[in-house]
């Protein structure tokens, strides 16, 4: 009897929260001062234009990242088992895609800049336009007889999501998204903790 040990996992959780009421209605409202193309490697629109604090600004997505404490808490300290901390949002802002879009690929990470845990809420999804995250071992896997040719691409795993999932993973994971087929709106919230 043999068995494989899955010895270093990235855990990646993978939530459901409904929209909360008028959420979306705030967010399309701050969208409509963006433009497409204009911030970081987004082709679609983005809040991120305006500033990285809709958590401040906006009192629905606060609502939201109060819904979301409980479980970020749970992941620092049972699934990352980071040092009990202080955790507190520190930059938010909307992804707006329509079809085609798509969000190339990065990490929210900058050295001492970065954050310890990333987030992508789903405000709005249906199938396809899927997050990617990206395997910190491609250049090892690539000096390995893989079966897949996996292109020039970072080696990565697509999530489905649709309406109200959220994902929390940690902020070093590179990402990216596969093209839009339908509209799809999502809030990334980064969470940061000052160690108690
Ligand atoms: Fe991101």
């Amino acid at each position: 009897m043999s068995q494989i040990l899955n010895l270093f996992p990235i855990p990646v959780l993978k939530g459901h929260i409904d929209p909360p009421e008028g959420l979306f209605e705030a967010i399309a409202e701050k969208l409509e001062d963006c433009h497409k193309g204009k911030w970081a490697s987004e082709t679609g629109k983005s809040t991120g234009e305006l500033g990285m604090n809709l958590h401040q600004d906006v009192p629905e997505v606060s609502l939201l990242i109060d819904l979301m404490m409980d479980t970020v808490v749970e992941y620092w300290d049972n699934h990352l088992k980071y040092a009990p901390a202080q955790i507190e949002p520190m930059a938010s802002w909307s992804n707006w895609h329509t079809y085609n879009d798509f969000t190339g690929e990065h990490s929210h990470s900058n050295g001492r800049l970065g954050c310890h845990i990333a987030s992508v809420y789903y405000l709005q999804k249906d199938e396809g336009g899927d997050i990617c995250l990206c395997d910190p071992l491609d250049y090892l896997r690539r000096l390995t007889p893989l079966h897949k040719d996996n292109g020039d691409a970072i080696i990565s795993e697509p999530v489905p999501t649709r309406t109200g999932d959220f994902l929390l993973f940690p902020g070093w994971v590179r990402h990216r998204t596969n093209r839009a087929t339908n509209k799809r709106q999502a809030i990334s919230i980064n969470f940061n903790g000052n160690l108690v």
